[in-house]
């Protein structure tokens, strides 16, 4: 199996599955020319989150890493009319392209991108009495996945669904005595998920366009 061969499959759902979208196009578009890393979700795996935004039947969601808002627009196209979508993003420049790219995507009202350091942020959401979200994606610096994760729980209500991207990183996630802080963040992230009684969680392997990666998802039991 290659990096090739799971492109081409990649390639063969999307064309099969995911009519042509001028609106995410134009929003990769603009994240490139505006010089931001193509990091991403991959269409197929944007589509599963409007998916699961479907089945969940979510109203709110709580996002952590907007970047330029790709995940964003497909998580937002999947909640029903008056839903809402927190996105939570660090970098001035992100948060500006994600917030031109959710206008031209009809999106300006479902959605508020949030500028600053998610830890900083999280609290002042709660303090704010936002919440319980329906639905948390988890996608921000990977080092602060355990603090997100703890985050998300207090900002969540028995039937919420927690999601989090990046927790396969190539199959680093196994190296324990991994020096990458991301590696050590997910793997403390997927411990406090282990031992929560209040989630019932797993995690599942990706490949796709991506590489090789995966996601936790957890739903919160009580
Ligand atoms: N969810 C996006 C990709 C996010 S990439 C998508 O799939 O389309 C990770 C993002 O998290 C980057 O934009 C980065 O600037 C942001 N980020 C990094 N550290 C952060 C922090 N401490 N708080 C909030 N956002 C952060
Ligand atoms: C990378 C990928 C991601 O999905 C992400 O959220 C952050 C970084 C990466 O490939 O570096
Ligand atoms: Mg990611």
């Amino acid at each position: 199996m290659s990096q090739d061969q799971w492109s081409a499959v990649d390639r063969y759902f999307t064309d099969q599955l995911l009519p042509n979208d001028p609106v995410l196009d134009e929003a990769l578009r603009a994240s490139a020319a505006a010089g931001l890393p193509a990091i991403q979700v991959s269409p197929a795996q944007g589509k599963l989150l409007e998916v699961l935004v479907r089945i969940h039947g979510a109203r709110t969601i709580l996002e952590l890493g907007t970047l330029g808002g790709y995940s964003t627009i497909w998580l937002a196209r999947g909640l029903p009319a008056g839903g809402r979508l927190v996105s939570l993003e660090a970098e001035p420049k992100h948060a500006e392209v994600a917030r031109a790219n959710l206008a031209r995507a009809g999106l300006a009202q479902a959605v508020e991108v949030r500028l600053g350091r998610a830890i900083e942020t999280l609290p002042r959401l709660a303090a704010e009495g936002r919440g319980p979200f329906d639905l948390i994606f988890i996608d921000a610096d990977k080092a602060g996945y355990p603090d997100y994760f703890t985050w998300a729980l207090k900002l969540a209500r028995r039937g919420s669904v927690i999601i989090a991207d990046n927790v396969v990183r190539h199959g680093a996630v196994t190296d324990a005595a991994s020096s990458d802080p991301g590696v050590q963040g997910v793997r403390r992230m997927l411990e406090l998920a282990a031992a929560e009684p209040r989630v019932s969680a797993t995690a599942i392997q990706t490949v796709g366009s991506k590489g090789y990666d995966g996601f936790l998802i957890a739903a919160v039991i009580a």
